[in-house]
């Protein structure tokens, strides 16, 4: 990691009691104001002068105590700026600024039992966050929390894209979403995002440095048509948080922006994670990969051991060819592990980490990827089984760092764990956290699915690269589930992407599942975008670790695989040039360390043409650019293949007409002229 080129910490002002205090960002347009009035302490914040949330209740309901929300007053405050400007190991762009201004508030009861806490506030130009702190002191030691009154009172009945966190099914990011008026919400998952004054300002309530607390849901309104509230994640006995002082909570975000554009890359949930603990991170390398996987989903293979075995040594070795052949980093491999014959949920405890099927030879494959250049990728499903996964972590980690693995794809299937505790409980944010540090200590990359939700963590262990936490392709190989309407990943991209990194696994060329399969025609078994949408994906969602989730053998013969085999996925820069959620967007992307650009546009069922400004290209050169669009007639519907590959020269003063098919998509590579077609490896 790079040192900060520039650090800078100024203590301004500390001013004693008063009933209220305020800190503006270093570009004054948000302000936060934080005030008690008969007793009770809130926040408001203001954009441009105008509230966007009016004055909000702060606090905590404990068990076996007092509330901590009544007779307070401010007996202190303090204010600082800050502002430097860090690199990241990998990420959507290179360099981070970090630039706010703080206000503390000591806050204390003026009644026994006379705790005090401090609320830190940090104002950015992209939006404010803050967070409670409470020192050790005599009057609250041991706690546990019941609920944390945070509340967020909008000042206007924004318009919400949410999933709920409720239903249909405990526990589950893996929702289409709704869209509606924020006092329609009944209980739903951060992020959230909201358009504000019909689209002149759109705010996203996130949170930020998840450790050692609750995930943190939102309730809908219930008083009003406005007032939204924290609403923690329960462990099994009701409890949300059991803890001692001294103690931080997570920091509650609200990103502003006035364009939707504005949105991504997000970046303030880095800023308020502490920056990385691992030193030296060459190891930590962003790859595309492919897998023994899509198999499993569409029916041809199994996980489970058997005639149709997905994770035998010869098929493995056929997976590392290709990947070798194709210039993909890892190979995935799921169902490698005695474990899966049966009921594999409900068997959770029967799980080997560390055991594989006999028609595995993982030291064998461990050699002959490594012989390949390639990394062979270790899964591990969970099935909700924590104990038995912490009992084996420290063995398992250790035998995959041995054989020189140093990737996991880690699975968490499941509601309540088998502990009886709620995916996004105190419980399991440590269970995660305990996770990627042992991962850290290993030298293993994290791609976790049915994850908690992400919280900048990866800003302090790089090795926690992506995560699933939405419908993924998968849905669409599963008949009767629905699969994903051709608007699912415009939505995606400005709600759950923007708080970090997924593993999507985008790529599937048999779209129509024709070539794969029993025989199930039925229209929800298939995917529902064009091919020409699948390559744009690789650039519209963003993943360090990437998926080519077809079959080696659906990619046999299809010109469009180079796109593929081309993109990047580690970036310099990135511009969200266009977008509209749930209609479509358009991202170019710089990538690291190269002259190279990538842009990828998405569209929903309707047809779309665009005429996008070259602007971002450096003046004075001229590149190829090698599009991949929709051809002529495709429809995502009717007829979803048809790929026209064109090669123009352009400059800066290009336009190019981005058209896009029904449910269709376009991928371009723009690389300077005179560059070599041919992809570079990743890594
Ligand atoms: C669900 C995951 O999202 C998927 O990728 C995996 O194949 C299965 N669980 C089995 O672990």
């Amino acid at each position: 990691m790079k040192m900060p080129s520039l650090l800078l910490v100024l203590a301004v002002i500390t001013v004693r009691a008063a009933a209220q205090a305020r800190v503006g960002s270093p570009d004054r347009r948000n302000e936060v104001q934080v005030a008690v009035h008969d007793g009770r302490l809130s926040y408001s914040v203001r954009r441009d002068g105008k509230p966007l949330i009016t004055p909000s209740q702060l606090g905590f309901v404990f068990r076996g105590a007092p509330a901590l929300r009544d007779s307070l007053s401010i007996t202190d405050s303090s204010r600082s700026t800050f502002d430097e400007t860090w690199t990241q190991p990998w990420g959507e762009v290179a360099r981070v600024r970090n630039h706010y201004n703080e206000l503390k508030v000591v806050v204390q009861e003026t009644a026994a039992p006379r705790r005090h806490f401090t609320l830190a506030v940090q104002a950015f130009n992209d939006g404010v966050a803050f967070r409670y702190e409470v020192p050790a002191q005599p009057s609250l030691g041991d706690f546990e929390i019941t609920d944390e009154l945070t509340e967020f009172a909008l000042a206007d009945n924004a318009r919400t894209w949410w999933i709920a966190s409720n239903r249909p099914r405990l526990d589950r990011s893996e929702q289409l979403w709704s869209e509606g008026p924020v006092s329609t919400l009944d209980s739903v998952q951060t992020p959230l995002t909201m358009e504000f004054r019909g689209g002149k300002t759109f705010v996203v309530i996130h949170e930020a440095n998840l450790v050692d607390y609750a995930k943190m849901n939102i309730r809908g309104p219930r008083l009003d048509n406005r007032t939204l509230h924290a609403d923690l994640a329960p462990m099994a006995d009701g409890v949300k948080v059991r803890g001692r002082t001294p103690f931080v909570t997570p920091w509650r975000t609200i990103q502003i922006a006035d364009k939707v554009t504005e949105l991504s890359p997000s970046v303030i949930g880095l800023n308020l994670n502490p920056p990385s603990v691992i030193a030296n991170t060459d190891w930590i390398k962003p790859m595309k990969y492919v897998g023994i996987w899509w198999g499993m989903h569409i029916g041809t293979m199994t996980w489970s051991s058997g005639p149709k075995h997905g994770a035998t040594t010869a098929n493995t070795k056929r997976y590392i060819d290709f990947a070798a052949a194709n210039g993909f980093g890892g190979v995935l491999v799921e169902g490698w592990n005695v474990g899966w014959d049966g009921d594999w949920i409900q068997n959770r405890n029967a799980f080997s980490f560390t055991q594989p099927y006999p028609d595995y030879d993982i030291v064998e494959l461990a050699r002959y990827a490594h012989s390949k250049g390639v990394h062979l990728i270790v899964h591990t499903e969970t099935s909700g089984g924590i104990q038995n996964y912490e009992r084996q972590m420290d063995s398992a980690f250790s035998m995959y760092e041995h054989l020189g693995l140093d990737a996991i794809k880690s699975g968490y299937v499941t509601d309540l764990t088998s502990e009886g505790h709620s995916h996004w409980s105190q419980f399991m944010v440590n269970h995660y956290r305990h996770v990627i540090e042992m991962a850290a200590q290993h030298h293993i990359m994290l791609d976790v699915h049915e994850p908690i939700h992400d919280t900048g963590e990866r800003r302090t262990y790089p090795n926690m690269m992506s995560r699933e936490g939405a419908r993924g392709q998968e849905y669409n190989a599963w008949g009767g589930e629905g699969g994903n309407p051709p608007e699912h990943e415009t939505i995606l991209f400005f709600t759950r992407l923007l708080d970090g990194p997924m593993d999507f696994t985008p790529g599937i060329f048999d779209i129509l599942r024709t070539k794969t399969g029993p025989a199930r025609t039925n229209e929800d078994a298939r995917v529902r975008t064009t091919l020409a949408k699948q390559l744009a994906l690789y650039v519209v969602i963003y993943s360090p670790l990437q998926m080519a989730a077809d079959l080696p053998e659906n990619y046999e013969g299809q010109p469009a695989l180079q796109f593929i085999k081309d993109v990047a996925v580690d970036w310099d820069t990135t511009r969200v040039i266009d977008g509209k959620i749930g209609d479509y967007v358009i991202v170019a992307r710089k990538q690291r360390n190269s002259p190279q650009w990538f842009l990828g546009a998405i569209t929903d069922e309707e047809a779309r043409t665009f005429d996008v400004p070259l602007t971002f290209l450096d003046p004075g050169k001229s590149y190829i650019a090698d599009i991949y669009a929709d051809g002529p007639g495709a429809d995502w519907l009717t007829n979803p293949l048809p790929v026209r590959i064109t090669h123009h020269t352009v400059t800066r003063g290009s336009h190019l007409r981005v058209a896009l098919a029904p449910g269709g998509g376009q991928a371009i590579r723009i690389r300077p002229a005179g560059a070599a077609r041919a992809p570079r490896r990743t890594p």
